[in-house]
Order: structure tokens, then sequence, then C-alpha cells
């Protein structure tokens, strides 16, 4: 918005002089008179700055008018495609996050998915009016077609049926959502969902090869029991997944539009190391010793501060969860490699040691003191007296090693998983390890932390503790994120 500097401007961006002059229910000759003579009867800018958020505010006093013309230029434009497949009642709950971000977003609703979700629906989740007709004459004088494919940051389809990645695919454009998808000139993502045959269908998926050549993003679907009762891939992606994904791009385009979002942070541009999952240590090329760690920990808290507006390396062992979309990830094996890798992304503002680091690695021995060769398996018909030993080697201590550092980041926090005495280990850890927090977590059949959704915390900080009562992983990465922007930056 041109803050009422550009009439001419303006007016066209609003849709043109007889749209306007109908909205605002004057004559298109007053319209061509601000026009001529570049200036808006105050009177007018409430309802014209209404019109152009397209969400009906009812605005109250110039103040607010400016803090909005301040938040307009920063709002990052989501175009969403709403297409016909069942999975449609899902992206219901994208809109409501990205409602939260205070990203401005367009609803494009198929005729087939308004089989499944009103527009009424969507224009009440909203607050702004849902497209659903190509040859629509009001929506042509408001907001053409090809306006709405142009004025937003991003298009996204989700959930991308056969039929409307297909017809992009292959340049058809016979509704309002496939004509928009050929006529935008911005980046599409799809999150295709259908039954696992459609997506396997040769037909269909020579349609999703083309379209990542032609730089589209898929978010792929997942594997999983269908509404047809079907499994295979074919499922929606998780939303949060999706959301990530939107929000990672928000925030690289961030330099072209800034948003609200994340203005408050203490934490935005801090650069956050984050270690997570399992190391394994290799006894020969086909056993190793590790644990049952999952990642979900680390990656939440990596997500987390990806979130609060930090920049985020994440380290990670070998898991077998997704990935969460941060700036930058490291795969490692070893502690020695998960050590390698900290060290060459240093300097950071934060270290946040998640990982369940092997303490050793077991060499085999024979049993008169022969070290087997570790690069080939070791067999049984090797060992003359079917003995085998292990001598424990220790691994590099990663968090001492970090928070020892000439590089030391600011921050450090290592996480302690103990079976008995956990606030004496805790405490001892971050007095010998130098740390600043610790997240400790008691190992019993009460909290089976590893690969589950939850945790039972202990946060303990130089002075103090506190315990927190079971709650799921995401949330305590939000408290540890918190803690650290409250109290530490
Ligand atoms: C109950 C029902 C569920 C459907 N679910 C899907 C689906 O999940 N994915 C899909 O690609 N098509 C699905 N379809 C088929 C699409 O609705 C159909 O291909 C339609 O032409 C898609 O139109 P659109 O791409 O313009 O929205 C479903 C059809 C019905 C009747």
């Amino acid at each position: 918005m041109n803050n009422f500097t550009n009439i001419s401007k303006l007016v066209f961006d609003l849709g043109g002089t007889g749209s306007l002059a109908k909205q605002l229910n004057i004559k298109p000759s007053t319209i061509s008179n601000w026009k001529r003579n570049n200036k808006i009867p105050q009177p007018y800018h409430k309802k014209i700055y209404s019109i152009y958020l397209g969400n009906n505010l009812i605005i109250k006093n110039n103040d607010e008018i400016k803090s909005i013309d301040a938040g307009i230029k920063k709002t990052f434009k989501i175009l969403m495609i709403i297409s016909g497949g069942i999975a449609c009642y899902k992206s219901l709950e994208l809109i409501r996050i990205f409602k939260k971000m205070n990203f401005h977003i367009n609803v494009i609703l198929t005729n087939s998915a308004q089989k499944f979700i009103t527009p009424l629906l969507i224009t009440s989740l909203n607050g702004g009016k849902c497209f659903t007709d190509l040859f629509s004459v009001e929506d042509e004088e408001n907001i053409n077609h090809i306006k709405l494919a142009r004025e937003n940051d991003l298009v996204m389809v989700v959930p991308a049926t056969a039929n409307t990645l297909g017809k992009l695919a292959n340049g058809i454009a016979d509704d309002l959502a496939s004509t928009v998808l050929l006529a935008t000139h911005n980046k599409i993502v799809m999150a295709p969902a259908m039954n696992p045959f459609m997506w396997k269908n040769p037909a269909c998926q020579d349609n999703v090869a083309k379209l990542k050549e032609r730089g589209i993003i898929f978010l792929e679907p997942e594997n999983g029991i269908m509404a047809c009762g079907e499994e295979g891939a074919g499922r929606l992606t998780d939303i949060e997944y999706i959301s990530d994904y939107i929000l990672n791009e928000y925030k690289s385009q961030e330099n072209k539009t800034s948003n609200v979002f994340f203005e408050n942070s203490k934490l935005k541009n801090l650069h956050v190391i984050v270690t997570a999952g399992p190391t394994q240590e290799l006894i020969d090329p086909i056993r190793f010793v590790s644990n049952n760690s999952s990642g979900k920990q680390g990656y939440a808290i990596a997500d987390e501060f990806m979130r609060a507006g930090a920049t985020v390396t994440l380290i990670t062992g070998p898991t077998k969860i997704r990935k969460p979309l941060i700036h930058k990830i490291e795969e490692v094996t070893t502690a020695e490699q998960m050590l390698n890798s900290v060290l060459k992304n240093l300097p950071a503002d934060i270290f946040v040691g998640a990982a369940a680091v092997s303490d050793w690695k077991l060499i085999p021995y024979k049993l008169e003191n022969k070290q087997l060769n570790s690069k080939r398996k070791i067999k049984k018909t090797n060992l003359d007296t079917n003995c085998l030993i292990f001598k424990p080697e220790e691994n590099p201590d990663i968090l001492k090693t970090i928070s020892f550092h000439n590089k030391r980041p600011k921050i450090v926090i290592g996480f302690a998983a103990e079976t008995e005495n956990l606030i004496e280990n805790a405490k001892l850890k971050l007095n010998t390890k130098n740390a600043d927090i610790i997240v400790a977590n008691q190992i019993d059949k009460n909290n089976n932390v590893f690969d589950s959704d939850f945790n039972k915390v202990v946060i303990l900080e130089k002075n103090k503790l506190k315990n927190y009562k079971k709650t799921n992983k995401q949330q305590i990465a939000k408290f540890l994120v918190d803690k650290i922007a409250r109290n530490y930056i």
C-alpha cells in the first residue's frame, strides 16, 4: 500500500476506478477527481484500508491506520489453492496457523473441493473472500485472476489432487485454480494427497516428475491407512510439516518482506547449534553400539529455535524420523564425527547438546589380546576359541569440549538421562561440564523417554531447578527456548 501518495496506482491496486467506486458506493467520476488531484479525502481512508486488507477490518483511528499500513508492508502473502480431495478439511488448520502468523491468505476452492468444504467456512476462518469462480464478474472487477496469481509471495496447493497437479503438468487451465497456477510466476508448493494407487500410477508420477523438473516443490505424501481403507503412500503430509515449510520459506524471503511475527524475538539472527539423535559406534561394518534415542527432542528444540527467529544448524545422528525444516542439517554417525561437525560450525551463540552420544566405542579383540580387523565382518569362524572380547574406548565428550572451547557459545545446554540420582548427577554434569543449563530426565518405566513423544524433565540452572510436568517434546522445547530468550539473551 502506498500510503495515499500515488493515487492512480492505489486505485489500480484496488481493482480500478469502476470497481473501487462500486465498493465505496460513490460515482466513478469522484475517483477520477482523486486521481487527477492525487488526493483522497480523509473520510475515505479507513474504508480504503479495509478494502485493501480485504478482510472487513473496522479501523478505529489514524494511529491504527498507521500500524496497519506498517503491517501491510510486512505481510507475507500466500495464495492457497484447495483442490477436491478427502484431506480438504486439513487445510482449514493451515489457514488457522497462517492467520496466527499474521500472514495474508487468499483462498481458492476448486469445484470438487466445494463438495467437501464450503466457501462460507473458509471465509469465516480466514476473514476474507474465498475465490471459486473464474468467470465471476464481481471478482474479475475487484481482483482479477491474474492479480490473484501474482499478488502473493507463494502459491500452495493443499491438498493437491491427481487432477489438479495433472492439469498443471499438462498446461490445462479450465477453472480458476488451474488458470491461476499457470499464470503465476511465484513459487508453487504442492502437498498431494490421494489413494496410493492413484499416487503410484505412472501417469501421476510422470506429472509429478515433470512439475519437479520445472521447479515446483512437492511436500510428498506419507505412508499410512487411507480414508478408503487402503494402505500405502498417499496420505497428506503433516500439517505441521507444511506450516514449517512455509515458515521457512517466509524466513528466506524475509529480506524482501519482513513480518511482525519475529519482530520482538531476541533470538532473531542468533546462530544455534543443536545436536540430536543417537550416535552409532561401529564394531565392524555391520554391528554397532548405540542407543534408542529417536531424535524427537533435539529436532523439536531445533524447530522451536527456528520458529523463534534463530538461524539453526542441526547436527543429527542416524534417526528414523523426518528431519525438521531447518536452515542447515548435517548428518553424522559417530561421536567423533558429531564433535567435528559441531566444531566446524562454530561460532555459535547457543549450543544445545540434545544428542544421546555414546560414551564409548567397543573395540573387538580375540581372546589373546589380538585386536580384530574392524574393516571386516567379525565371523564366528574367525574366532579360534569362539571367544570375543570388547575393550571400551572413550569417545570425546562433546558437551565438555564445546563448553571449554575458546569459541564457547554464550549459552551451553546439555542433556542428562539418568536411571538414578537424577538431580545429583545432573548438578554434577552442570558443574563439571561448565554448562549453563542441564535438561535432565529420569529414565524409568513411568518415563520411557526414548522414542516417545512425551517427556518429563527437570531443568537445572546454576542456582535453581524446576520440575516440569510430563508433556510433549515440542512443549518442552518451547519452555527451553522461552527461558533462554527471557533470561539469557
Ligand atoms: C469422496 C471422494 C474423495 C476423493 N479424494 C481424492 C483425493 O484424496 N485425492 C485425489 O486426487 N482425488 C480425490 N477424489 C477425486 C477428485 O475429487 C476428482 O479427481 C476431482 O476431479 C478433482 O478435482 P480438482 O482437482 O479440480 O479439485 C475424490 C473423490 C471423491 C468422490
